[in-house]
């Protein structure tokens, strides 16, 4: 006789309760990074349309700069530590394989005992991670969730190298995800290309003993902007029809902040109306990886560009090469 399983019903929707972000105190601006590279403001902000980013000082760690930002979220999400029944940290950047950064980041915040591991998804990793605390909620394996995206992406990047230098950046950014009685995060839409492996990638493995440099960032540009602007713009409008939703229903438009002209395609792909309010955080924040939607959500808020209940579309895509993105309802 096969024994009944019990299956405790989950809530019957998710919702981001409050979110955070930390970014580091320095500024480097183009001034300082061509003083690093031999480049130029113009080119820059021509190519990309950064202006400056944050570089991560020592005392900015992986977990330091997550718990800043995991604080703000909870404090505005109003729950404390004992309320987090699970963390979820995405990056590419703690740099001690194993074990994960998240446990001892629930530990740090009272959320001691519950579970906790970290996801490498690069540049989608809080897309990825929302997803995941979503279905974590509705399955009711947990009831709130803390989503961090994190990196410290100067630690992996060849700061001589002019492919790569000027774009790469630091910081943190959360989300506590918690029930809902309505749906106010939309159907995830994601994939991956392992084909596409090697366009954007660590120059080696950390244990090749021929060369004593720490490995680093390599990039084939225009092979990642051509996947991007085409490829993932092309799923944005998937993630809108899953919702149910059509552009004009958006209030706001967050996208990963990797390239002002990755965001131009974007924008044209979707027909984008003027009504939407579009995120270019790229420009003082560089590309953080994981932690740019958040921090660009934050910056949107502190700019009154973005209010608590509109409607915004985040889409995050990166090494792997790796996307996911759905519509959210800001908190
Ligand atoms: C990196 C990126 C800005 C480079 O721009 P690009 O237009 O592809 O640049 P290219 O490498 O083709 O080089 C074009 C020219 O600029 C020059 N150039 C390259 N890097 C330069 C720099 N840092 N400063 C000044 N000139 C530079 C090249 O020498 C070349 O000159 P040439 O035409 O005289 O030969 C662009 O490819 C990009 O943003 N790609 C997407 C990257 C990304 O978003 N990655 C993260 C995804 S998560």
């Amino acid at each position: 006789m096969s024994a009944t399983i019990q299956s405790p019903p989950g809530a019957p929707f998710s919702r981001i309760m409050g979110i955070g972000s930390y970014r580091p105190v320095r500024v480097v601006d183009n001034a300082e990074m061509c003083t690093m590279i031999e480049s130029s403001d113009e080119w820059i902000v021509q190519r990309t349309g950064i202006s400056e980013r944050r570089w991560a000082g020592e005392d900015e760690t992986i977990h330091y700069m997550s718990v800043q930002a995991a604080r703000q979220a909870m404090e505005r999400g109003g729950v404390t530590g004992e309320d987090i029944d699970c963390v979820i940290v995405a990056t590419v950047t703690h740099m001690t394989q194993f074990p994960a950064i998240a446990p001892q980041i629930a530990l740090e915040l009272g959320a001691q005992g519950a579970p906790a591991y970290d996801i490498s998804a690069a540049c989608a990793g809080f897309c990825v991670g929302l997803a995941q605390a979503d279905a974590l909620v509705r399955s009711g394996a947990a009831t709130n969730v803390l989503v961090i995206g994190v990196e410290r992406l100067t630690d992996i990047t060849n700061l001589t190298d002019r492919s790569t230098a000027f774009l790469f950046a630091d910081g943190a950014g959360a989300a506590v995800v918690g029930p809902s009685d309505e749906p106010k995060i939309g159907p995830v839409v994601w994939g991956a290309d392992g084909a596409a492996a090697d366009v954007l990638k660590m120059t080696r493995m950390w244990d090749d003993e021929t060369n004593e440099e720490k490995p680093t960032v390599y990039m084939e540009g225009q092979a990642v902007f051509k996947w991007a602007s085409q490829t993932v713009a092309r799923k944005t409008t998937e993630m809108l029809d899953k919702a149910g939703l059509k552009v004009e229903d958006l209030d706001l438009f967050v996208p990963h902040q990797a390239n002002n002209r990755i965001i131009d395609a974007m924008m044209r792909t979707l027909r984008m109306p003027e009504s939407v309010t579009v995120a270019r955080d790229i420009k003082r924040q560089g590309n953080t990886s994981a932690a740019s939607i958040p921090l660009a959500i934050e910056t949107l808020y502190e700019e009154g560009l973005a209010k608590s209940g509109q409607t915004a579309l985040i889409v995050g895509f990166g090494g792997g090469l790796i996307f996911a993105g759905q519509v959210i309802v800001l908190p």
